[in-house]
């Protein structure tokens, strides 16, 4: 594999409002190198900055063996405690932890609802509730629950009420549909769940209490559902001695009531959250706690530079692992306010974002390529319609970001001053590995980069044998030591984790990402090299949708791959083998992407379907999707030895061509 990548290397822009902190590459190779000599004592300087309840004896164990890492190990903490107590306690008792605003407008535009928790608001709210999980429901410290909630600011409080007591939660996306949801529950074998009525999405009310019904109906680990009222729906199925509501379940719960942070080890689960992988069901990634929050301190600090006056804007759903991080739990860790939207960014106007940030003077913007190229197309007057000059930093994440979206928000939202970078990192990784780091030492930026990766990662590109490649060449992203904030392990299934991440280069993690180092040492994250697809940043694997296909009488056999688009970055097209009897029509391809939607959720649509009546093979009988992606993106077909039948690929592309 010596594909050599003409990316924009050259380009180097020294942002003027990171000026201070900019270093030259070579200045950071040194930091970076200095850093990697000892990553215990690295990183156990980033830990030292959290407050503990007893320190840790280890920093590092491979507990039974690697790649089973603990970090911290012997030391307790609590997130819930850190999230918040800590700032109660120390001063930012009135400041505003949680700013958030509702989906629904007024006739002018403006939002209905608007709330501002403080810390002491939201410490109350979630103490309350842990009292509830622990009092009425007897949840204890390793109990798993599921939360399936609108962005509303319930979910961090359920969030954060469950890690209180110990209490490993797993938030489940509120688009997903009952069938992944009772997937989720089943596999994490939740005890309760957490819900509301309904949520708002683009003016339309989604019926969740109704979702979380049918997934019941396949998830008996489930006995318990709290449902709060964010719609106000009056119709709503609630089962005797199963279903309770939020508010009732609350109302005799005094205002000032205490549960005290139960003090768990450092490699205690916080959160399980299920990601798609290339074959099989959602993994369950499971994360730590000490070292997801030492992470997420450390990247709090060097990536988004967090001050005491921060707006922190993250444009993410907490359904997915960068809400999580990077709305909850960093933020609030680090005592910021931190903004949550409920609904569409194009909703009512392609503006709302702009709206948003300028109403509440957001100072740091972090959000996806998809979300940018989306609003883009709506041209730069809604942009410009705002103030957005409080900004002073802005992060992107999800996909890689190509350089014209780059160029345009850095223009319109940065003002061509601001620092801007691309932060890889994954559900796997619990935070930023590699990103630009203008908190700590920043390097000049270059559109669509990464850049390096932060101190204390030792990320590398690598060819199929484990090699540093050279720069500008191709090759695999490796992580080559543990960090914190790693996963501990996949829920319940151990040697898939060694498997998948610990396999193909024994004693690297291999995130599955193809990568290109330039020759300052920035990486380049090009897109996945498995059967791995984002679509619009979302992550989703093609075998999820081919089963979801072949559950369809009609369908033999399915092959979905990832095409480049404008928008969304990549979507997903299928090709399908009928079984006899069947035709292709419009009405059968309309009906196989419902079965897609129904079984895997809105987000996973096909853009196409085409009916073929082969698929290429190998003699073994294995699909050869590789062929039919690079037929339909127009690259050269590789090694074909193992190709069974040629007329295979000749038909798949006819069906393209005859579409184009
Ligand atoms: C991709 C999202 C390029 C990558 C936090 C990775 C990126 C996958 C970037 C993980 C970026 C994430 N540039 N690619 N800045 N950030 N990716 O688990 O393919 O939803 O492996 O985590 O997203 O997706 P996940």
């Amino acid at each position: 594999m010596s594909v050599t990548w003409a990316l924009p290397f050259k380009e180097k822009i020294i942002p003027e409002l990171g000026k201070e902190r900019t270093v030259d590459p070579e200045e950071y190779r040194r930091i970076h190198q200095e850093s990697l000599k000892d990553i215990e004592a690295f990183w156990s300087n980033v830990a030292r900055e959290l407050e503990w309840f007893k320190p840790w004896d280890k920093v590092l164990v491979a507990d039974p063996q690697p790649p089973f890492y603990k970090w911290f190990v012997g030391g307790k903490l609590n997130a819930s405690y850190l999230a918040l107590d800590r700032h109660v306690k120390g001063g930012r008792k009135n400041k505003v932890a949680i700013i958030w605003e509702g989906e629904p407008v007024d006739q002018n535009g403006n939002p209905l609802e608007v709330r501002k928790l403080t810390y002491y608001d939201l410490w109350r709210e979630v103490n309350r509730l842990a009292y509830v999980l622990k009092n009425k429901f007897g949840l204890k410290k390793g109990d798993t629950i599921g939360i399936y909630l609108p962005m509303i600011p319930e979910l961090p409080i359920a969030m954060l009420a469950a890690a209180r007591l110990g209490v490993i939660f797993t938030v489940v996306f509120s688009g997903f549909t009952a069938q992944a949801l009772a997937d989720r529950l089943n596999d994490a074998e939740a005890k309760l769940v957490i819900t509301a009525d309904g949520g708002y999405r683009r003016g339309r009310v989604i019926r969740l209490k109704d979702i979380v019904d049918k997934a019941l109906e396949q998830s008996p680990t489930v006995k318990n559902v709290i449902v709060y009222r964010r719609v106000g729906l009056n119709d709503v199925n609630m089962v005797k001695g199963r279903d309770y509501w939020w508010h009732e379940l609350m109302s005799d719960v005094p205002m000032n009531t205490y549960v005290e942070p139960e003090p768990v080890e450092s490699e205690h689960p916080l959160y399980i959250l299920y990601t798609s992988g290339t074959t099989g069901k959602p993994k369950g990634i499971v994360h730590d706690t000490g070292g997801y929050m030492v992470l997420l301190h450390a990247t709090m600090k060097w990536v988004f530079d967090a001050r005491e006056d921060d707006i922190h804007f993250c444009t993410a759903d907490i359904g997915w692992v960068t809400g999580h991080s990077y709305i909850v739990f960093g933020p609030l860790l680090e005592g910021m306010t931190t903004i949550m939207y409920e609904g569409a960014p194009d909703y009512p106007n392609p503006d709302r974002w702009w709206a948003i940030v300028e109403r509440y003077g957001a100072t740091i913007l972090y959000t996806s390529p998809t979300g940018i190229r989306t609003l883009m197309r709506f041209g730069d007057d809604w942009v410009k319609k705002h103030d957005l000059s409080t900004i002073r930093l802005m992060h992107s994440v999800g996909e890689p970001i190509n350089p014209e979206a780059w160029r345009w928000l850095w223009k319109l939202a940065g003002r061509e001053k601001v620092p801007f970078g691309s932060t890889w990192w994954m559900t796997e990784t619990g935070g930023i590995l590699i990103s630009h780091a203008p908190g700590l030492a920043l390097v000049p930026l270059k559109p669509g980069t990464n850049g390096p990766p932060l101190p204390g990662v030792d990320a590398d590109v690598v060819d199929d044998n484990g090699n540093p490649v050279q720069p500008g060449q191709r090759g695999y992203l490796v992580i080559k030591r543990p960090w914190p904030g790693m996963l501990l392990t996949i829920w319940k299934d151990p040697d898939r984790y060694v498997k998948t991440y610990w396999s193909k280069f024994p004693g690297m993690f291999y995130a599955g990402d193809y990568a290109v180092k330039d020759e300052d040492g920035y990486l380049w994250i090009l897109g996945r090299a498995d059967e791995v697809i984002k679509v619009a940043g979302h992550r989703l694997g093609t075998y999820e949708l081919e089963s979801a296909l072949i559950q369809h009488p009609a369908v033999a056999e399915a092959a979905v791959v990832g095409v480049p688009d404008q928008v969304k970055g990549e979507v997903p097209v299928a090709y399908v083998v009928l079984r006899q009897g069947y035709q292709p029509s419009e009405q059968l391809k309309a009906e196989l992407n419902n079965k897609v939607r129904e079984l895997v959720g809105p987000i996973a649509t096909l853009s196409n379907i085409f009916f073929v009546t082969k698929l290429p093979k190998t003699r073994s009988g294995k699909i050869m999707r590789r062929l039919v992606k690079a037929v339909v993106t127009g690259q050269p077909l590789g090694d074909v030895t193992t190709l069974e039948d040629e007329a295979s690929v000749e038909e798949v592309k006819r069906a393209y061509e005859e579409f184009k």
